[in-house]
């Protein structure tokens, strides 16, 4: 049997709620989905194609490896209180460089 190690990131929402949410490798697409799918409201309108920029998070903890592609910049550049700690969670891998990192969910609505 293959040994299929858990990770785990911690959110907190618009509303200071904290969701700690344990993962597999690859277990879903990336972490909008992750958290999508352990979180009560809409989250990622365009599932995940990086152009809506509803699943807008921000760093609070941990340092983020995977680079920005052209994209999540171009739709990052678009959101009025995006900075240096932003990204999509729709441009992110569930894998171990994410492991205990905490993300915010940033409510641009
Ligand atoms: S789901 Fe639309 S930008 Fe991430």
């Amino acid at each position: 049997m293959k040994f299929n190690p858990k990770y785990k990131v911690t959110i907190t929402d618009f509303y200071n709620e904290i969701i700690k949410i344990s993962f597999t490798k690859h277990q879903y697409p990336n972490l909008m989905t992750l958290i999508a799918d352990n979180y009560p409201e809409e989250f990622g309108e365009c599932k995940g194609r990086g152009l809506c920029g509803t699943c807008h998070i921000k760093v609070i903890s941990g340092t983020l490896s995977t680079p920005i592609q052209i994209t999540e910049q171009k739709t990052l550049n678009t959101i009025y209180d995006s900075d240096r700690s932003s990204r999509l969670a729709c441009q992110i891998m569930l894998n171990e460089k994410i492991n205990n990192m905490t993300f915010k969910i940033i409510n641009n609505n």
